[in-house]
This record gives structure tokens, C-alpha cells and sequence, in this order.
């Protein structure tokens, strides 16, 4: 996958101006240094959406909506990353580059693009040509309407009529071979992969086809024995093979990070209640043909961390349905896991178990659309089924089935991202098992209320340190390595330290810039809430700054000499040590430590 550099990130951040970028889409009024509006993510009558000039990041003090443009962007437009950053450059004049890509790469994707296209509109043109997928369609309660939307073709039998169709030179076929919709045998005879199938294409966020899905249709007859006469893959006649055939993985098709309707979700105006993720293609259709256009499905595998990614980010809450059975509940799981890490506050999964035998498609066919948002409202949460699941064969009556219970809980907690579900489930491990799961470390605790104030945050140290450097990134030029505090114990010294090095090495970065960098990190949120801290106008930021590295080195030494004195009194230091020691006490005596 070609990757944007950071470098281009920050220049890009430093180009666009956040005011700009918001305004154009949520009118602003002026509020002191800031700019103000009634927050895009959430209802409210009063503002409390703030967008900084200074920092280069909006804020919003009702739901904690935050970051930079490039955020501002994926959330408000529902874009992905690269899309947002592309849409900010486009508007800056500035051509993003790809490393391990490059621009030709992605010309090349143009033509792929286009013949997956003209496939799709093939396959469309055939549906209505075939009696059998006339049938199948009418079979399957699929109306014209959704036919349409989902953009359901037909690939008929034969082994060669979209080759002849849409291949008329030899750089055409290598084109439909590289979109995976030809195969080959061994004597290297192409021949159409999808014969005889129902094909539904899978769009990518843009809502470009790259892939299809073909469902056979059962009852179909094999293929005409002068067609199979000379089938050059005879193993693979009509009727035969998978139910469902997916198009191969193409430089456009990455089954782990699509979703398949995702787009059409998307095409649906206004915010997104929620977004319930199915397990096969024709569940996902039905319900959006009776009324609830909220269905994605993921495709023949697994929930990935990058699907749920996706997910969250097109709205706060997502419902995993499944079927009852012990395959469903193996995918349920495994969803759940996939989620963990990408709970940060605000956000909700639920999961759904459909009664045994019923898939979606099934159930909303026999009960409607109504009856089966009724069972999404009753969805179990994530924390009931997270709790129900690892409880399930402990008998937590006993000490010894609660430290189990207890023990399975932590590494599994340990993934959710910092934040007040966090301390939650973590309160509610410990009510159920009495066993505490250890605290996080204390500058990526994220402070309670918001605090605008500097005096009302609860300050270590390196908070304040850290603190003062994203209000006034330039001070990190007053200092240099070697980071006389690294030795410190103090939580978030490694933070303080990337921080300091990340400034120095882009200097002139602005904070929304540094923000971004560490975006999907658990001190993100931490370090959000320490720059929104206001310092008063007339307070010495430097000063202040250099005195808290200054007392952090101090106890770096102090926390050093008492170890080595232990030692020494223990067991003897070693010649190198002493002379550590004899210069850690002579600091002390010229008050440097
Ligand atoms: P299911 O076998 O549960 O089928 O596959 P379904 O979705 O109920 O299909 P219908 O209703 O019989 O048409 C669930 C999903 O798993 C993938 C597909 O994405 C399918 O939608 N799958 C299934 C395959 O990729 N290949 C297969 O052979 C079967
Ligand atoms: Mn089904």
C-alpha cells in the first residue's frame, strides 16, 4: 500500500487553516481567540464547538469531539485518511505524495478502475436477459429498486463472453485478468471466472467497483455440453465450486478492509444512528430493502480491527448480528476482540444472536423491517456479553473461578483504549471478582472534566512539562539531548521525550500537527486534553518550562543516588559506580541536584 509520509502530513497541516476548512461547512462565530458553532457532532442548542487559529484544532466541550483538520474532515465528511488528506491538499494546491507507490502506481489503478466498471454495467445489462436470474431474483424478494441500487448483474454461462465482450487486445485481457474477473488453466487458456453466477459487486469507499461476489443460483443447469466441450477448466462447470465465488485479491481488493455496502450506507443522508454489521451479502441487501439502509456485511471473513475502524468512524454505534449458532458465536468473538482496541469513549458496540436456523435475510424477509429493528433495540452491550462470555464455563461462586475470571479479563482490558469505558469495565471486573486490574500510568489517564484552566489540572511534572511545550512548541530549541531526566520513573518521561525530539526535528510544527502523529495511540486522547490548556496571556511559558525539566532532572539524580546507595550498602558498587555516586553527591553540593 503506498503510504503518505509524515512529513507531508505536517507541511499540509502547517498549509490548510482549520478556520477555513470548518467554516466552509459549519458557519462560525468569532469568541475571543476562537471560533465557535453549535458542535456538527452532536445536538445541542448552546455552543460549545470551539475551533482554535492557534493550535489548528477544533474541540467540542459537550461530546469531546477533537483534532485537526484531517480529523475534521473524516468525521464531518465521513471520509477515510488518505481521502481527507487528498480533499485538504486538493484545496491547498499541493499534490500528495505516496511513498512505495508513486503517482504512476496509481495511474495504472485508473484503467483497473475502468474495466471493473464496464464489467459491472455488463453483468447489469445481462440480469435482465436471463430467465434463470430473473427467477433467482424473484426467488430472493429482490425488488427492481434494490437491484439497482446494489448495481446486482448476471455472468452468464460459456467460458469465454466476457473475454470477448470486453477484451478486444491483448492488454485488455492481462487488464481483466490483474481485476481477478479471468482465470487461467494450466495450459495457460483464459477463460471467465464468473460463469452462471448472480454478481454482486463490492464498491470501495468512492463507490468504485473492485471486486464481485457471484452466487450460484441453485437449480441452475450445468453448462450445454457443446459449451463444456471445450472447456478448458472442467472442474469448474456451471453449478459446481463455492456457493459464493469472490473476485481473487487484487492491487484494488483487500477482503480485510472492505466492507460490502458500506458505500450505500454512506450514500444515506444524515448522521448515522448506528451501523449493523452482517455476515453475508444478501443478509446486508435485505435489510436495506426493508427500510433499514444501515447494513454492511463483512466479506467470508473474520471482523478485522480494520473493518471496526471503518465502522466507528462512520458512526458511534455499531450492531454485530449473528447467527445463534456455534459458528456465530466463534464470529461474534472474534468481532468483539477486533473491537476492543478501538473503544475510545463515545463509542458502543452491541451484538444481536438471531434464533437458531434464521440468518437476517431470513428473519426480515418473514417478520419486516419493523420487527427486526425491534431486536436491534434489544442488542446486548459489549460489556454484558464480554463479561457473559468469559464467565460462561467458571463458576464465579468460587475464589478459584474469579481469579480465572479475572485472569482471562485483564489482557483483554488491557486493549482498551484510556478513557472512562476503561475504568468502567475495569469497576466492573473488580465488583465481580474482587481482583483490581492495575492502573493505568498516570499522564495517559485522561482528566475527568474538561479543564480549560491551568490551575484546575491535576499537575505532575511532566504534565506540566508537556503542557507548556504544546502551548508554545518552539520552546523544545531551548533545550538538547542528552535528556539529563530520562532516568526519571516518573509516568510519561518516554512521552515527554518523543515529544521534545518529534519538535525539534520539524521545527515550526503546529500543534494540531503534533497531535496527529500520535492519532490511534493511547496518549493521543492525554495529550489532547493537555493542549487545550490556556495559559494566561502575560505567564512565562519558558521559565516555567525549563524549571519543570529542570526539577525533573533533579529528582532523575536524587532517585539515582538513593539506588546507588542502597547498593553500596547491599552489596557494593562496582568502580564505575562509585564515580557515578561521587558526582551525583558533588551536583547535590552545587545545589544541581
Ligand atoms: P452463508 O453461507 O452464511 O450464506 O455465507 P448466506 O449469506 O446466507 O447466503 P445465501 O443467503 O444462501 O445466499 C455468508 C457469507 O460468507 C461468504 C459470503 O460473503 C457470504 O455472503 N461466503 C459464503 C463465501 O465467500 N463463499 C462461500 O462459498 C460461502
Ligand atoms: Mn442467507
Amino acid at each position: 500500500m503506498p503510504r503518505i509520509p509524515d512529513r507531508f502530513i505536517d507541511e499540509l497541516l502547517a498549509r490548510v487553516d482549520i478556520v477555513e476548512v470548518v467554516e466552509r461547512r459549519v458557519p462560525l462565530k468569532k469568541a475571543g481567540r476562537e471560533w465557535t458553532a453549535c458542535c456538527p457532532f452532536h445536538n445541542e442548542r448552546s455552543p460549545s464547538f470551539f475551533v482554535s487559529p492557534q493550535k489548528q484544532f477544533f474541540h467540542c466541550f459537550g461530546c469531546g469531539a477533537h483534532g485537526s483538520a484531517i480529523k475534521f474532515l473524516m468525521d464531518y465528511e465521513r471520509m477515510e485518511f488518505p481521502d481527507a488528506v487528498e480533499e485538504l491538499a486538493r484545496t491547498a494546491g499541493m499534490e500528495v505524495p505516496y511513498e512505495g507507490g508513486g503517482e504512476r502506481a496509481r495511474d495504472d489503478f485508473s484503467e483497473l478502475y475502468a474495466v471493473l466498471e464496464e464489467a459491472a454495467r455488463w453483468f447489469q445489462r445481462e440480469l435482465p436477459q436471463s430467465p434463470l436470474a430473473q427467477d433467482y431474483c424473484a426467488r430472493r424478494g429482490l425488488d427492481a429498486d434494490t437491484l439497482q441500487r446494489f448495481r446486482i448483474g448476471w455472468a452468464p454461462s460459456g467460458w469465454d463472453k466476457l473475454q470477448r465482450a470486453l477484451g478486444a487486445t491483448p492488454a485488455r485481457l492481462q487488464l481483466l485478468e490483474q481485476a481477478g474477473l479471468l482465470a487461467s488453466n494450466e495450459q495457460g487458456r483464459r477463460y471467465d471466472r464468473f460463469r452462471e453466477r448472480l454478481m454482486i459487486p463490492i464498491l470501495d469507499r468512492r463507490g468504485r467497483v473492485i471486486a464481485f461476489g457471484g452466487r450460484i443460483v441453485a437449480g441452475a443447469q450445468p453448462a450445454r455440453a457443446d459449451q463444456a466441450a471445450d472447456a478448458p477448466a472442467r472442474a469448474a462447470a456451471a453449478g459446481d465450486g463455492p456457493k459464493y465465488l469472490n473476485s481473487p485479491e487484487t492491487a484494488l481488493f483487500h477482503k480485510g478492509r472492505e466492507l460490502f455496502a458500506l458505500w450505500q450506507v454512506r450514500q444515506a443522508a444524515g448522521a448515522l444512528p448506528r451501523v449493523i454489521v452482517v455476515e453475508g451479502y444478501l443478509d446486508a441487501i435485505a435489510l436495506h430493502q426493508h427500510g433499514l439502509p444501515q447494513a454492511v456485511a463483512t466479506l467470508g471473513t473474520a471482523t478485522t480491527p480494520e473493518h471496526t475502524e471503518m465502522l466507528f468512524r462512520a458512526t458511534p454505534d455499531v450492531v454485530f448480528c449473528f447467527d445463534g449458532d456455534r459458528a456465530g458465536r466463534g464470529a461474534a468473538w472474534r468481532a468483539l476482540e477486533a473491537t476492543l482496541p478501538r473503544l475510545r469513549d463515545g463509542r458502543q458496540a452491541y451484538f444481536l444472536f438471531l434464533p437458531e436456523g434464521e440468518d437476517p435475510d431470513s428473519l426480515v424477509r418473514k417478520e419486516g423491517g419493523a420487527a427486526f429493528a425491534q431486536r436491534l433495540a434489544t442488542a446486548t452491550p459489549l460489556s454484558e456479553y464480554f463479561f457473559e462470555h468469559l464467565a460462561e464455563d467458571v463458576n464465579v461462586a468460587t475464589l478459584d473461578g474469579r481469579a480465572r475470571l479475572a485472569e482471562r479479563a485483564r489482557p483483554l482490558l488491557a486493549r482498551l483504549p484510556d478513557g472512562a469505558f476503561r475504568d468502567l469495565m475495569q469497576q466492573a471486573l473488580q465488583a465481580r471478582t474482587g481482583v483490581s486490574a492495575p492502573p493505568a500510568a498516570a499522564p495517559t489517564t485522561p482528566a475527568r472534566a474538561p479543564a480549560r484552566r491551568a490551575s484546575a489540572v491535576r499537575r505532575s511534572l511532566v504534565r506540566e512539562a508537556i503542557a507548556v511545550l504544546l502551548a508554545e512548541p518552539a520552546l523544545a530549541a531551548e533545550v538538547a539531548p542528552p535528556w539529563t531526566f530520562a532516568a526519571s520513573s516518573q509516568p510519561g518521561v518516554a512521552l515527554l521525550i518523543e515529544l521534545l525530539e518529534l519538535v525539534r526535528a520539524r521545527p515550526g510544527i503546529s500543534v494540531a500537527a503534533l497531535l496527529e502523529h500520535f492519532v490511534g495511540r493511547s496518549e493521543a486522547d492525554a495529550l489532547h486534553k493537555l493542549a487545550l490548556i490556556e495559559f494566561p496571556e502575560a505567564h512565562d511559558l519558558r521559565s516555567e518550562f525549563l524549571g519543570a525539566l529542570a526539577q525533573l532532572t533533579r529528582q532523575a539524580h536524587a532517585e539515582r543516588l538513593d539506588q546507588l546507595t542502597r547498593k553500596l550498602q547491599q552489596e557494593g558498587l562496582s568502580a564505575p559506580e562509585k564515580s557515578e555516586l561521587q558526582a551525583l553527591h558533588g551536583m547535590r553540593r552545587h545545589g544541581q541536584a
